[in-house]
């Protein structure tokens, strides 16, 4: 594979599926490899590592930014959530992103569009429980991205843990041609997951938002060292309730690649949804 450097101002924008599908077939006649790194926008340094990963393992990147309606809930944050395009495309520009897919709601679901992807099990689970139908939404449209795209690898961020543990059974059960790579959670300084919903945090709620790493560290840390779980998940939620959350959805330790009951000995993960103002805060951590 021949890897080049980035060339920061070569990015190029396409809305349909044919505009990618040329450039991307230009680049495989040229024996070049594609690596996709799909967004909903509203980028941040988080994103930017991925597209950084993404550079060093393919010759071409192609950023995806597509706010996809199938993924909210009726009572969920789609209309009010961050959209900021001119600066998503200098950012990616800067980056030395080639090319990015921004289509439009009637271009990824025309008239009579009808079709579900839904991985079933993995998307009942954990927030699958807290946002009905949100997991059939990301497998629908990601399913869509890699078969318009198909690029030789695709990367997601492990914040979003259960995500990529769905699209990694997804694109494995329909034999899809992707090499799918988890990249590491991008943390602020005081532990805080980069996302784009901390935009929604008031400077009182960005103080206490920390809490949440905090807490399911030292439950990982327990468990690690053979504390009983129950106890330790139960002092995470308490921390949280204290730090100012107003409701922790779940904070469960699960298997690290099943996300079914963690046994003693095998490899683990703490993951935690919780709400702190108007932003559900999802994280985290290995155990
Ligand atoms: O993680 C996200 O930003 C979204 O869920 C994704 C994978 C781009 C699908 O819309």
């Amino acid at each position: 594979m021949q890897v080049v450097s980035p060339t920061p101002g070569v990015l190029v924008a396409v809305r349909d599926v044919d505009s990618l599908r040329r450039r991307i077939q230009s680049w495989r006649r040229e024996g070049l490899s594609v690596a996709l790194v799909p967004t909903m926008g509203a980028l941040h340094k988080g994103h930017l590592t991925l597209m950084a990963h993404a550079q060093k393992l393919a010759d071409r990147v192609v950023a995806t930014i597509f706010v996809n309606p199938k993924q909210f809930g009726p009572n969920e944050d789609f209309a009010a959530y961050p959209r900021r395009e001119h600066d998503d495309f200098e950012m990616l520009n800067a980056a030395g992103v080639h090319l990015l897919f921004a289509p439009d709601v009637g271009a990824m679901y025309p008239q009579g569009f009808a079709t579900s992807v839904r991985v079933a099990g993995l998307s009942d689970i954990l927030d699958g429980e807290h946002r009905a139908g949100h997991f059939d939404g990301v497998a629908t449209v990601v399913t869509k991205l890699l078969l318009q795209a198909l690029p030789d690898i695709a990367l997601f961020g492990e914040k979003d843990y259960q995500q990529l543990a769905i699209i990694r059974r997804l694109t494995s059960d329909l034999n899809i041609p992707v090499d799918i790579i988890g990249a590491p959670t991008v943390r602020e300084a005081d532990g805080l997951a980069m996302s784009s919903r901390n935009a929604y945090l008031t400077a009182e709620e960005r103080a206490a938002a920390p809490a949440l790493h905090r807490a399911i560290t030292a439950a990982a840390k327990s468990i690690a060292g053979g504390a009983d779980i129950a106890g330790a998940l139960a002092k995470a939620r308490e921390e949280l309730l204290k730090a100012g959350f107003k409701n922790v959805d779940y904070v469960e330790a699960r298997h690290a690649q099943t996300l079914q009951r963690l046994n003693p000995g095998e490899p683990g993960r703490v993951l935690v949804a919780a709400q702190l103002g108007r932003a559900r805060l999802i994280d985290n951590i290995a155990i």
